[in-house]
């Protein structure tokens, strides 16, 4: 018996991984950032000085990939062959950079394994732009996420000031376009609504009035 999955997929922005992480905690289930991976992968082949259109060394990378997600004192971490990246990783370059290597066909074959993996008891929240469509092509309840660009572009904004980083809404916008068309017009897994996928927008929406509508959505199918 396969354990339950639940997938939101969505362009960056739209409060994925927010979402995701907090479902995770509601329901108790194990949590798949499926974009740490490409990050991830893009991260190791800076650190190995291997370019981004290196096709074959990459899928190496990606298949070999020492990564650990360790939990301290209640902060998740991301490990890459044991250092801590936790923060790198999270840069709109390293952003820019995994969305790169994403568009490779046999890294995303490399990691596709990697991320079914993920799928265990009591339950999966899988978190990316293909969770629905490619990875887990059955999954029990399938979200598309999203939010107008500006939205998303204002959201990520906010959450920078937080950080105590400066950063111009426009530029922000036009990262956000220069992705969204990549992740869109790529040949493989493109970012789309599956067929069988509920599309959610965000743009009105506060996080718990979304944590709501997908307990909502998923007791249904229960
Ligand atoms: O979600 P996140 O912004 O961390 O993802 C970084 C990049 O990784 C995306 O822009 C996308 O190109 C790629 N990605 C992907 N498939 C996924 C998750 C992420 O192609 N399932």
């Amino acid at each position: 018996e396969q354990a339950p999955v639940v997938t939101i997929d969505g362009p960056g922005g739209a409060g994925k991984g927010t979402i995701s992480g907090l479902m995770a905690d509601r329901l108790r289930w194990h949590l798949l950032d499926s974009g740490a991976l490409y990050r991830l992968t893009a991260q190791a082949a800076l650190k190995h000085q291997v370019a981004l259109d290196d096709e074959a060394s990459l899928a190496k990378i990606a298949q070999t990939l020492d990564v650990a997600f360790p939990v301290e004192n209640g902060q998740p971490r991301t490990l890459l062959e044991g250092d801590d990246v936790s923060r790198a990783i999270r840069t709109e370059q390293a952003g820019e950079r995994a969305s790169q290597v994403a568009a490779l066909p046999s890294v995303r074959q490399a990691l596709l394994q990697r991320q079914r993996d993920f799928c265990q008891a009591p339950g999966l929240i899988a978190d990316g732009r293909d969770m629905g469509t490619v990875v887990f092509p059955s999954a029990t309840l399938k979200i598309f996420l999203t939010a107008s660009a500006s939205e998303r572009a204002r959201r990520r904004h906010q959450q920078l000031q937080e950080a105590g980083v400066d950063a111009s809404l426009s530029s922000l916008l036009k990262e956000i376009q220069a992705r969204d068309a990549r992740d869109t017009q790529r040949e493989v897994a493109p970012l789309k609504p599956a067929d069988d996928a509920i599309t959610l927008d965000t743009t009105c929406l506060s996080i718990p009035e979304v944590v709501d509508r997908l307990t909502e959505l998923l007791a249904q199918r229960g």
